[in-house]
Parts: C-alpha cells; structure tokens; sequence
C-alpha cells in the first residue's frame, strides 16, 4: 500500500512510437460516489467498470465498516445498502490511505447519524486540509475532535438531531460540495449548496439516479443546488464510465512521442470534467472525438489522438475548475510544446496529494526546463524535441506526479526516473503495464 511499501523507482525513456487502444479504468470520482450512494440505499446496487484502485478499495471497505455489505461478483460490485440514516458505529479506525475524496465524502455521508468514526490515511493525506468539510459538517451539527489545523487522524461524532444547511463554496472544490449534500440527506428540510464555479457534478447526477430530489437553478450568486433530505434512495445498476483524468496520461504521452497514433474509446466527456481536451485542441493538438453518445447518464467519446507539433498557450484561469486534476501532465506536455504554456487560478494545486506546483516546477527544471511560479500560478517555457531529461523526481506520495513525468520521459533525451511508482495505485494500477503493451519504455 501507499507510502507503507519500499519506495518503487521507475524509469521511462524514448523508444518506438505509441500506437494501439488504450482501455482505460473506471472513473474514480464516480466510483467513490457510486460505493457510498450504493450504501445509503436500502437494497442491491450493483456497479459495473468500478475501478479497482487503492483509494477505491478503500472507500468499499469503510462503507462495510459503517455496515453495508460490499463484495465483487465477477467484474460487478455488489452493495447492500442500509439507507439513509441507517449507518452503524465502525468498530476501528476508517483508513483511508491516500484518497482525499473518499475520506471527505465519507465523512459527509456519516455526519448527520449519530455514530463516532475516527478517521486516518497515509503521510500525503494527513497533511491535507479538513477544515474546509469539517466547517460545513459541524452546521449540521457534527463534531470534529482532531489534530491542529483540521488534520487527519480526527474523530467525528455525527449530529445527534441534524439541522438542514445553506452553504455558500468559500473554495471551488467538489469534494466539500459532495460532503455538504451527502450529509443533508439525512437532514429534514432542505440543504442548499451555493458554488461560484461549476466544479464535477457527479454527485448530483448520480442522487438523482437514486431516487433523490435534487434541484439545481443557475442563479447570480453561481450554481444554487437544492436537495431535499431525508429520501429514501432506490438502488441502482451503475455503469461507471472511463476516467477521463486517467486518459490524459496516454493521451499526453501519444502526443509528446513522434510518430504516434492512439485510440482511447469511452471516454467520459462531462463538461465538469473536460477542460484538458479544449485546451489540447488550442494547443494544436490532433484529437478526433469519435461517436459522442451518452452511456450511463455521462457523456463519452471515443478519442482517437496523433502525434504533431504543440505551441503553449495560456489556460484560462476559469477553465481550471473543469481540469483541475490534469495541470501535471499538461505541464510535462507543455515543456515540449513550441513557447510558453501560462496556467492561472491553479491555487488548489497547493493542496492536491502534494504541492504539484511545487512538484512539476521541481521536477521539471531538473529535467532542464525553465518554470515560474506564484501562489496561484505556473508557466512553463518549451523546448520541443529539446528537453534534457536525466533527472530522478520526487513523486511526493503523488499518483499523477509520477505519471506526468513518466509520461515525459518518452520524449527526452535522457531518460526521466521517478523515485517512488507506488502511488499509481490510487488511481491507475494497470498504467505501467497498459504504456507498455502500447510501445512505452518503462522499466524498474
Ligand atoms: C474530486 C474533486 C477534486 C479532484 C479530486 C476528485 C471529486 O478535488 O481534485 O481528484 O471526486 O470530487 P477538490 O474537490 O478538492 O477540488
């Protein structure tokens, strides 16, 4: 597991071109939503294409802990729901080892029923802010005993006699707005969340396919999202659409290694989601969107991606709410791209797995390409066909850190080695082994 393991270096360099299908795993965001949902409503949800990653697994295992029966059945996950309101006290402590989302949206889920759960994960984990769901939570009435700072290890006691809330986003993060709306389920009335920006709408999608009433209105303050608590949740067959957050790895590597030409099919194409790809065409990428159709209630593609010359540009900052998970690997593509790639209103990289402004900045100038950085901003100066390479980068505990310069180092000139591979686990287990079968040189 993350972070427990001996460190796993890895290593890429530039071989062959890519060419082939990459099958991509199930979409993380909508796997998480899909195991608790699955777990507050009373009966047999059954989930197709779940992805089975570490941080995944983690959240199926604290939806048993909290007394739902969660077990696989060939390539279908099978949750027996207790409903709304119907959680039990964990016997131990919840671990949820590397994953962000799984530890805020369980404590959502968990805050307006009256049990204790005590909450921890990996080193990357217990630095990140809780605050910003723990803040929410306690207007139902939930309570929060835990380190300085809102940091994990921290128990939460759910409120005795929930109270519905309006809250209004101080930052734009999905995760906080999902903790918010899970939590005023089992809150009588209605729970209204307020956000600015549209951040990824999973959760309101998917409460919609349980059953739920859920009403959302464009207003002048942002998106106004109204739910009605206390519902009874009907189970569902949920077919977990292909992460589009994962596809950027091969996508990017196919457009930084000459001479290549990959198919990506089904990939999820949710607005909320898709700002990589407007700005890859900006770029002057060749992407083909292939048979846009809706599966699953989600929006997807098939993306066919040929490798040709990038020119930087600047992302604008209102874009970064709908790509905020793909700023890695668009800056390790952007160091081969002609100019400068300008990337703004990016502040919530600060407190992603790690600092990934930090991190890419770091790594990328050891592999030999000029950054500058502010609180909120990053810009990266191209070197096409051009960029040194031969460095080893700290992957700080990061999935998408190790991936991103992965991916890089099929396209320098010396070859590009990230100190730590594990954490490709959270979210991507089978990228190694999938960049490889497609051409990649990558190697322990
Ligand atoms: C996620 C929301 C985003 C994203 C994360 C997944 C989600 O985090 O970075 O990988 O599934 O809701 P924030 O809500 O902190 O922006």
């Amino acid at each position: 597991m993350t972070g427990h393991g001996a460190a796993e270096p890895l290593t890429a360099e530039a071989a062959g071109p890519l060419r082939g299908v990459a099958e991509i795993p199930g979409d993380k965001s909508v796997s998480h939503r899909a195991l608790i949902l699955g777990a507050l409503a009373v009966g047999e949800t059954r989930i197709t294409g779940l992805l089975e990653s570490e941080d995944v697994i983690r959240t199926a295992a604290a939806m048993r802990a909290f007394g739902a029966e969660v077990e696989r059945d060939g390539g279908t996950w099978v949750v027996h729901g207790v409903g709304v309101g119907g959680f039990r006290e964990p016997e131990d402590v919840i671990d949820c080892g590397n994953a962000g989302t799984g530890v805020r949206l369980v404590m959502g889920a968990m805050a307006t029923t009256p049990v204790a759960a005590t909450f921890t994960g990996d080193a990357s984990l217990r630095r990140r802010p809780m605050g910003r769901v723990l803040d929410p939570l306690a207007l139902f009435g939930a309570q929060a005993v835990g380190r300085r700072g809102g940091l994990l290890p921290l128990t939460l006691v759910g409120a005795e006699t929930a109270l519905p809330v309006q809250y209004t986003l101080p930052v734009p993060s999905a995760q906080v707005k999902s903790a918010v709306l899970l939590a005023g389920l089992n809150a009588p009335g209605e729970t209204v969340v307020i956000e600015n920006e549209a951040t990824r709408d999973h959760t309101e999608r998917m409460l919609r396919g349980f059953g739920a009433e859920i009403a959302i209105e464009e207003a002048a303050e942002g998106r106004v999202i109204r739910l009605t608590g206390q519902p009874e949740l009907v189970p569902q067959q949920v077919a977990v659409p292909r992460d589009p957050s994962s596809a950027a790895f091969p996508v990017a590597a196919a457009l930084m290694v000459p001479g290549s030409e990959l198919r990506v099919p089904q990939v999820a194409m949710n607005p909320t989601r898709a700002g990589l790809f407007d700005t890859l065409v900006e770029m002057g990428a060749d992407i083909a969107f292939e048979n846009r159709r809706e599966e699953g209630g989600e929006p997807v593609a098939d993306l066919v991606v040929r490798h040709g010359p990038l020119r930087g540009v600047e992302v604008p900052p209102e874009r970064a709410v709908s790509m905020i998970d793909e700023y890695p690997v668009l800056a390790a593509l952007a160091a081969t791209a002609e100019g400068r790639t300008v990337m703004r209103g990016i502040g919530e990289l600060r407190v992603k797995e790690c600092d990934r402004i930090d991190a890419m900045a770091r790594g990328l100038e050891a592999c030999g390409i000029r950054v500058e950085e502010g609180e909120d901003w990053m810009i990266v100066e191209g070197r096409p066909g051009e960029v040194e390479g031969g460095a080893t980068v700290a992957t700080r505990l990061d999935h998408r850190i190790a991936m991103s310069f992965l991916c890089l180092g099929l396209a320098t000139r010396k070859p590009v080695t990230v100190d730590d591979a594990s954490p490709i686990a959270t979210s991507f287990p089978g990228f190694v082994p999938l960049m490889r079968s497609l051409g990649a040189r990558i190697g322990g």
